[in-house]
């Protein structure tokens, strides 16, 4: 498969899911080994040891890499470990400069586990290119940034931010796991690297967790080869298969994701009970231009606010056809609420500081009759 000329669904199908060469199976075979036999000290099939190389996760990592434009990725037990893994790639005393306004998890792994390895982080609002600049310092090593950010949907200009980044000599990674590499591919915009947890979209069937980076340059992907071998938070071979076959439907998924997250916000954005509502595809939304320059689509990830806690909560458990449930990207509507769940590590100050109220609720808008989410939502509003 030449990756360079085919289209993205083809590459989703076709690239690292060659057929199998011995049976010509087409779906790539799961290897649950944790060794390989060798012929004599030395001589073996490429293959050694399973936390250093399987040969499903191989080809997970041919995949994703031709979706996203890299060279070559590296895939993790989950989200986190692959954040983890490109911090791990850091040393004492250096420097990152993250989004303000990221999933919670991220700045709870940088605030109260790295730190205490000699990392130091400055938050900042990645929409404001004065505020990127200023945070630079000589020891920046790393731009850490969301866009749209979780759950507030604040857009960064990948192009500006990367240029600002090189002439500083950092490297910017996105975390990219909302739009998806079909709707978005940072890499052509200058990033250094992509995250996913593939938990979300590119597996999207809410049935396994994992994570990936993926790399435009050959000692990235050899020094996170080396970390999944020395710290060894890799992804099974049955959790790569689940993504494997995922990202075969990944662009049919995104395509109609799409077209509900617009209808859904549209219908948000008119409701009474609705005070505001975050979404790239409205119009209203302040970088609606922005995101027609460098998203291909809007995706489905929605927040809107509805005014407390309690009509949060009243709403929340009304809802029949969304479920409520953290986690986004999934076939089916997940409805949460990030001040009580992926947000709560931030605390009442953290969160008030970049905007995410008590009422704010985030939904992933899954792949149902969009008329039953619609309904779902009509029936849970009228309850506030
Ligand atoms: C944007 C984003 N990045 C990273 C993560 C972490 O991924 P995981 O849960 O697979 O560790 C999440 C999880 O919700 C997320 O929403």
């Amino acid at each position: 498969m030449n990756a360079k000329q085919a289209g993205f669904a083809t590459r989703a199908i076709h690239t690292g899911q060659e057929p199998d060469p011995l049976t010509g199976a087409v779906s790539v075979p799961i290897y649950p080994t944790s060794t390989y036999v060798q012929e004599e000290i030395g001589k073996n099939k490429g293959y050694e040891y399973a936390r250093v190389s399987n040969p499903t996760r191989d080809r997970l990592e041919t995949n994703l890499a031709s979706l996203e434009g890299g060279i070559t990725s590296r895939v993790f037990a989950s989200g986190m470990a692959a954040i983890n893994a490109i911090t791990s790639m850091l040393k004492a005393g250096d420097h990152v400069v993250a989004g303000h306004n990221l999933y919670g998890g991220t700045p709870r792994l940088f605030n109260q586990v790295l730190v205490n390895f000699g990392l130091t982080f400055s938050y900042v609002d990645t929409s404001d290119l004065n505020k990127v600049e200023n945070a630079f310092r000589q020891n920046t090593r790393l731009v850490f940034l969301e866009s749209p950010t979780n759950p507030l949907m604040e857009l960064c200009d990948l192009r500006a931010v990367s240029d600002l980044s090189h002439r500083h000599g950092a490297e910017v990674v996105v975390d990219n796991t909302f739009m998806s590499p079909y709707f978005q591919r940072p890499i052509e915009f200058g990033a250094g690297m992509v995250i996913h947890s593939t938990t979300k979209f590119l597996n999207g069937h809410s049935d396994g967790l994992g994570g990936v980076v993926v790399c435009t340059k050959p000692e990235q992907a050899d020094k996170l080869a080396f970390l999944q071998k020395c710290a060894g938070a890799i992804l099974s071979p049955f959790e790569c298969w689940l993504i494997l076959r995922g990202v075969k439907t990944l662009a049919v998924r995104m395509e109609q994701h799409d077209r509900s997250g617009r209808k859904v916000a549209e219908y948000l954005s008119k409701h009474k009970r609705v005070q505001k509502v975050f979404y790239p595809g409205l119009p209203e939304h302040p970088q609606h231009e922005l995101a027609k320059r460098q998203m291909s689509g809007y995706g489905s990830m929605i927040s809107f606010e509805t005014g407390s806690l309690a009509n949060a909560n009243k709403m929340l458990r009304t809802v029949r056809v969304c479920s409520l449930a953290e986690s986004l990207g999934g076939v089916e509507t997940l409805i949460s609420h990030p001040a009580t769940m992926t947000h709560a590590a931030l605390g009442e100050e953290g969160r008030s500081k970049i905007g995410i109220t008590d009422g704010l609720v985030r939904i992933s808008v899954g792949i149902e009759d969009v008329d039953d989410i619609l309904a779902d939502l009509d029936q849970a509003l009228a309850a506030i």
